[in-house]
């Protein structure tokens, strides 16, 4: 396994298809025990935003790989009274040995990247969610046995999961369809990165038309219509993006084989119908499991434990 020692994940684009492969296969092994790895570090939770899975996910990994979790939510430390991030970079880099930050702005996790020496994990920022592909890959290996060449087809805001799919799907061989709406498109300049980092044999469809973006998928991926931060536009999102929601009769143009992703919460009756999230296409509660064996894998790989 190529050394991930000392590295931030800050991009799921800080990692090529081989080290994203590698990581999965890690992951699967602590999965099924066949590889057990211990690490008895500190891992640090810097969480300004919400979060169940991410939260819960990275404190029993750090757990079961033997190591302490410290909870440092900004409303009980200094930061969250104003103490500039790089003293706070500094003072954590001494104590702890690896992080994880749940944020707004990239640029505050860049900040912290630069100002430690302890490997930086994304947590989830406004731009990308890296941890939470880690695990999609997962199941979809799962799933069909492979990446390459399956069609990911994701519906919905061209937001930090949508960013990260598609980066994390090109690298992986994966073809990557995205359908929004006209006004919620994913920036140009990811979609110019994702064409550079793109496997030859990766195609890339950015599109307003759900139906287009959802034959022959083999996966169909979606997220809440406003993230975190974006609450008082959710009611005005509802009738601009019904039409892509995940629902029956959307599910039937996929291919038959075709599995339902979501990385949760979920707004049941907007993005995704309960018949679907409830359906035997659904692959949701495996995806949210898969959150703590990837992490795990990944915590290992950052630590040099492997
Ligand atoms: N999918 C995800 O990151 O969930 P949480 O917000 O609950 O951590
Ligand atoms: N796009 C969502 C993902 C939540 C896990 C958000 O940022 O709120």
């Amino acid at each position: 396994m190529s050394s991930l020692a000392g590295r931030d994940l800050l991009s799921i684009a800080d990692l090529n298809g081989q080290q994203i492969a590698e990581l999965l296969k890690l992951a699967a092994a602590l999965k099924s025990k066949e590889l057990s790895v211990t690490c008895n570090k500190v891992l640090g939770l810097l969480f300004y935003k919400a979060s169940t899975r991410t939260r819960v996910s990275f404190s029993v990994a750090m757990y079961q790989l033997g190591g302490q979790v410290i909870d440092l939510n900004p409303d009980r430390t200094q930061v969250g009274r104003g103490e500039p991030l790089i003293d706070t970079a500094r003072v954590l880099d001494r104590y702890l040995d690896i992080l994880a930050i749940r944020t707004f702005e990239q640029k505050d996790l860049e900040t912290f990247a630069n100002y430690s020496q302890i490997p930086i994990i994304n947590a989830l920022t406004d731009l990308e969610h890296p941890c939470q592909i880690l695990a999609d890959f997962l199941t979809i290996q799962e799933t069909f046995g492979k990446l390459s060449g399956l069609t990911l087809t994701y519906l919905g805001d061209g937001n930090n999961v949508a960013n990260s799919l598609l980066l994390g799907g090109v690298l992986m061989g994966m073809n990557v369809n995205i359908a929004t709406p006209k006004d919620y498109q994913i920036q140009p300049e990811i979609i110019e990165q994702a064409k550079n980092l793109a496997q030859e044999n990766a195609k890339i469809m950015i599109t307003n038309d759900p139906k287009e973006a959802t034959e022959n998928a083999h996966i169909l991926y979606t997220d809440v219509w406003a993230s975190m931060g974006q609450e008082d536009e959710a009611a005005n999102r509802i009738p601009i993006f019904q039409p892509y929601q995940i629902n029956d009769e959307l599910l039937k143009i996929a291919d038959p084989e075709a599995i339902v992703l979501h990385c949760l919460p979920a707004h049941r009756g907007e993005e995704i119908t309960d018949s679907v999230m409830e359906g035997k296409q659904s692959k949701v509660w495996d995806e949210a499991e898969n959150r703590m064996h990837a992490q795990k894998a990944l915590i290992a790989s950052l630590l040099g434990a492997v």
